[in-house]
């Protein structure tokens, strides 16, 4: 079994695997050259070959010990039938949800929308060596509705507005699209998916309150149903910038492994947390920018504050275009070399 399997598991492995968030992307030349074919990037999504080939163009490169499907968190609006767009230099842009009357009209059986994602999978799996494994995702609920209530770009003030507004939508809301990913997850496992990671970007813009109510809950609600039918598929849970003093609250949602921004020190964050949790986190991207001696030490600081504990090795977010090829190499070779 890959020591990514093994750490999820629980084991303490003695090279710590690892992986990038946002691995496939902007930073390789050779994504930029794919992604010139498709004016659209949901389209681009949506296309098997195209998605199956920026998945693979990170593992071929450098070997990294798990491969993430390419796809975007904001296909389940699009399924729903929000209108979603990508323009380009702005990100995101989508039909603001913001009543109870808006909830009736989402296509909340629209799972058909994302076959061609499916497709993608079976494909990956054809190609990719079985060592590898698979990781699939979905937005958290409460990241997702950020921008289904504010209509993308950096409005979670909408969001967070809205808890105050009219609480009874944000929650249906949140069932919906909980709902909707527990099919959309299980659908990804059938078709060939090894792990699931569920990102909740903006948990961090919450007071404990509130990411009790919303955040938590709504993950709660999807990890558990979606355990219910796949109880051995192993679930990393991402919820940016939280606090760590609510690391009861947020370890209460059932997942087998949690990933950590660099808002605390890999120290902190071992100490604080009991022995067996399974951690993942927690390079600044912008270590993997600056490089140097500095990279150096920020890596090291990492291995060595969870070499005693299953760790599997990644940024706090995602990877950043600006990032030179050669730091993702300095860093591979630093943590295979990394002996305890
Ligand atoms: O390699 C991988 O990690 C798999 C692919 C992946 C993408 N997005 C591709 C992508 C994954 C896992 C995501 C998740 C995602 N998408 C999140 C959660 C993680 C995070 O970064 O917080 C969020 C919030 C989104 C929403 C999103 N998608 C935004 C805000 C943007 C525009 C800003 C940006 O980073 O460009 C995107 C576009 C996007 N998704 C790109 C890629 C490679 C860049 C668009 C392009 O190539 O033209």
């Amino acid at each position: 079994m890959s020591n990514f399997l093994k750490s999820l598991q629980g084991e303490v492995c003695k090279i710590k695997p690892v992986w990038l968030m946002r691995q496939a992307g902007r930073y390789l030349p050779e994504y930029l050259e794919l992604r010139a074919k498709s004016e659209n990037f949901l389209h681009f999504c949506y296309s098997p070959q195209m998605a199956c080939e920026a998945t693979l163009q990170p593992i071929r490169r450098f070997g990294f010990d798990a491969a993430i499907l390419f796809s975007d968190i904001l296909v389940v609006p699009d399924a729903l039938g929000v209108d979603v767009q990508f323009v380009k230099n702005e990100g995101p842009r989508l039909s603001k949800t913001t009543t109870l009357e808006h909830l009736k009209s989402l296509k909340i059986d629209g799972h058909d929308h994302l076959n061609p994602v499916f497709e993608t999978i079976s494909l990956i799996k054809s190609k990719l060596d079985p060592k590898t494994p698979l990781i699939g995702f979905c937005g958290a609920p409460w990241t997702v509705a950020t921008y289904m209530i504010g209509g993308g770009g950096d409005n979670q003030l909408f969001g967070r507005a809205a808890i105050y507004r009219d609480p009874k939508f944000v929650l249906q809301l949140l069932d919906i699209i909980a709902d909707f990913s527990v099919i959309y997850l299980s659908k990804q496992v059938q078709a060939g998916v090894d792990v699931i990671q569920i990102f909740d970007s903006w948990a961090g813009v919450l007071n404990s309150e509130h990411l009790e109510m919303y955040s938590v809950y709504s993950m709660k609600r999807l990890i558990s149903k979606f355990k219910k039918l796949h109880p051995d598929v192993p679930v990393i849970g991402f919820f940016k910038g939280f606090d760590l003093r609510d690391w009861d609250k947020i370890s209460s949602v059932g997942a087998n492994a949690y990933g950590f921004d660099w808002g605390y020190s890999a120290q902190d964050i071992d100490l604080a947390l009991a022995k067996d949790i399974v951690v993942q986190g927690n390079l600044d991207p912008a270590a993997l920018v600056g490089g140097g001696d500095g990279l150096l030490k920020a890596i090291d600081d990492i291995l060595e504050a969870f070499e005693n504990r299953p760790h599997v090795f990644n940024l706090g977010h995602g990877i950043v275009p600006q990032t030179p090829l050669a730091h993702v190499e300095q860093l591979l070779n630093r943590i295979r070399n990394h002996v305890i």
